[in-house]
């Protein structure tokens, strides 16, 4: 049963040729696209460069551009903040956009500019700030961006020219991994909310947190645990997210809100938008990248669920945790990730169909609205607002990277399109306070650069993905996925890297027919067929695909039995 989503997410990262679909495109129509993507790459990077060039020159080192009236904002202490309480007093901000900016400058190859920010960060970047901060936002932006660049500095491809880095991003990270811990430091051990960075968890903070506020910490506090060798990181956020998990229903569905102090739901009716989303991107990548079966059987419930309760055709509506029974029949903005996770499961005809309907919108308006109410099929009158969200253009980059359907191509030149009509200003790209009228608000969110920007570019050149396996953090910074993280080698790898192709393994594979269809139950008796998967192991490449279409198990939304293609490849796409 792992090797069901593992198939299709090695299809992601280790095969990005296009030789797995027979088909003979002429040659002329090859060098059209190819040079349409180089075109809409280029596009791209123009668009990064204003946004990062005018957040240099007018918001540095504050936190965000107001790029309307070409000056700052110090916005780490507002972001989740919506009555903007406790805002600090004396806080200059600490350069968010451009630790967000980090990852996107070397996936476009600019290593200058990516060394010489390295080296400001590493001699003026300090955490020790009376500023009361969202630990989910923190973590995401700040921690996932200093972790992900100081990998990216050390990794084998010497970046860094002049010998000066010292690890000093890793030590930033490090004294905020500290910062974050006090948070955590509850009866039930599910973290606060809120933390002032410099004097840890205020007095009568407020214990309610969101679901993904307690469970979207594990892939950055991991990774920061094995870079350091200090396992509390870890080992908080794993608490955190295994106490969630056994805060469950029955029907293995969770809430949006939460008090940490009592371990009880407040908001029971949850979806995949908002509050919700990064816990089941988590559950997933966490797998990926630890190799953790605890990960996966956590992900697997929780996604069937989800399947089951909360989906209905394309369209994904919330549901009250204790009875299943549908509460709000609305789309959300954020809910456009889905199809991009749906990938890295395997499912790419329900990814498929949904990215459809976003898409849809996405053209009815220019760009998709936060809130659209389905039963109603309007707007929802208070959040008309479009604020640069990637979701979409992160899903688009998933479904191109496992189909190479030159559709998704046209996709994103007209997401390109819409924000350089709508959304380009002198100043930077603005945020969309009405999607009815394309009024403008004054704010460059730092997720512009290091999603939005990252995702389009990485559709048109996938260059930086070619020799090695990434998972993206839900706020686009890239963690290698390697073996050593990996918890135990699978036992049919040789310690010397070479994987044993056995009939012992071809038995085992076969797990991988698990039906994940929601009308189905599940036969809990194939914990013996559990597998390790070697298509986590960076070097062992080749041997884990299917042989048979048995190997491939069934769509999760038409419930059709998926097949295997000559080259080893699970996907429904091989019937049409
Ligand atoms: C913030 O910047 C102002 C103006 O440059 C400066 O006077 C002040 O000391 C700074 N505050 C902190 C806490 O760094
Ligand atoms: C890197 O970024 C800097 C700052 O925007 C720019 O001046 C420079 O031309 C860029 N270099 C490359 C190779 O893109
Ligand atoms: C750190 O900031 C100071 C003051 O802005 C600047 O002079 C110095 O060059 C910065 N350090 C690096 C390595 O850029
Ligand atoms: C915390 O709450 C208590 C009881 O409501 C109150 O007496 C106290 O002043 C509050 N402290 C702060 C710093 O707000
Ligand atoms: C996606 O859906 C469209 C419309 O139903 C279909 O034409 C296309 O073949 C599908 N692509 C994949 C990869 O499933
Ligand atoms: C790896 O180990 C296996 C089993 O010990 C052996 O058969 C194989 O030749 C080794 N491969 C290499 C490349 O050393």
């Amino acid at each position: 049963m792992l090797c069901r989503d593992i198939q299709t997410w090695v299809l992601i990262f280790l095969v990005i040729s296009p030789t797995i679909f027979n088909i003979s495109l002429s040659a002329g129509l090859d060098s059209r696209r190819a040079a349409k993507k180089r075109r809409m790459s280029e596009k791209v990077r123009k668009m990064f460069y204003h946004a990062y060039d005018n957040y240099m020159t007018y918001a540095f080192p504050h936190d965000e551009l107001k790029p309307l009236t070409k000056t700052f904002t110090n916005s780490l202490s507002e972001l989740g903040n919506l009555k903007l309480e406790y805002l600090p007093q004396k806080y200059n901000g600490s350069a968010l956009t451009l630790i967000e900016s980090l990852s996107s400058l070397v996936i476009m190859g600019n290593n200058t500019e990516f060394e010489k920010a390295v080296l400001w960060l590493s001699d003026n970047l300090t955490f020790d700030v009376d500023a009361r901060i969202n630990l989910f936002e923190c973590n995401i932006r700040v921690l996932g961006g200093l972790v992900s660049s100081h990998i990216l500095a050390t990794d084998s491809t010497s970046r860094l020219v002049q010998g000066l880095y010292k690890n000093q991003l890793l030590f930033l990270a490090e004294d905020l991994g500290r910062r974050f811990l006090p948070a955590f430091d509850t009866p039930t051990g599910l973290p606060y909310a809120w933390i002032n960075l410099k004097y840890g968890v205020m007095e009568n903070e407020t214990t309610e947190t969101s679901t993904s506020g307690c469970g979207s910490l594990i892939l950055e506090m991991g990774a920061l645990s094995r870079l350091t060798g200090d396992p509390r990181f870890e080992s908080a956020a794993l608490q955190a997210l295994r106490k969630l998990w056994s805060m469950r229903s029955s029907l293995n569905l969770l809430g949006t809100t939460l008090d940490v102090a009592t371990g009880e739901w407040i908001e029971y009716s949850s979806g995949i938008g908002a509050g919700v989303d990064s816990f089941y991107e988590y559950l997933i990548k966490a797998h990926i990248l630890f190799g953790r079966d605890e990960f996966w059987r956590m992900f697997q419930s929780a996604y069937l669920a989800v399947q089951k309760y909360f989906r209905h055709g394309p369209w994904y509506h919330e549901a009250d945790m204790r009875t299943g029974k549908a509460t709000y029949w609305q789309l959300t903005s954020l809910q456009a990730f889905w199809p991009g996770l749906q990938v890295l499961v395997g499912d790419i005809a329900a990814a498929n169909s949904s990215h459809r309907e976003f898409v849809y919108l996405w053209e009815k308006f220019g760009v998709l609205p936060e809130r659209y109410l389905l039963d109603h099929q309007m707007l929802h009158p208070t959040e008309k607002y479009y604020p640069l969200r990637p979701e979409l253009a992160e899903s688009t980059f998933y479904l191109y990277q496992a189909t190479k359907d030159p559709w998704y191509i046209e996709v994103g030149e007209s997401i390109v399109d819409s924000l350089n009509l709508y959304t380009k200003v002198e100043g930077g790209f603005a945020s969309i306070k009405d999607v009815t009228t394309m009024d403008l608000e004054d704010h460059q969110h730092s997720f512009f650069l290091a999603e939005m920007c990252k995702y389009l570019y990485l559709l048109f050149d996938d260059s930086f993905l070619v020799d090695r396996n990434y998972i993206f953090t839900t706020e686009g910074h890239p963690l290698p996925v390697m073996s050593s993280w990996h918890e135990r080698i699978p036992t049919y790898i040789q310690s010397n890297g070479t994987s044993v192709k056995s009939e012992n393994l071809a038995k085992r594979a076969h797990a991988m027919s698990l039906r994940v269809c929601p009308a189905t139950t599940l036969n809990s008796g194939h914990s013996s067929q559990r597998i390790e998967s070697a298509c986590h192991i960076h070097d062992a490449r080749g041997d884990h695909r299917c042989s048979t279409d048995d190997d491939c198990g069934v769509d999760s939304t038409t419930c059709r039995q998926r097949s295997c293609s000559m080259a080893g490849y699970c996907g429904l796409w091989f019937f049409v």
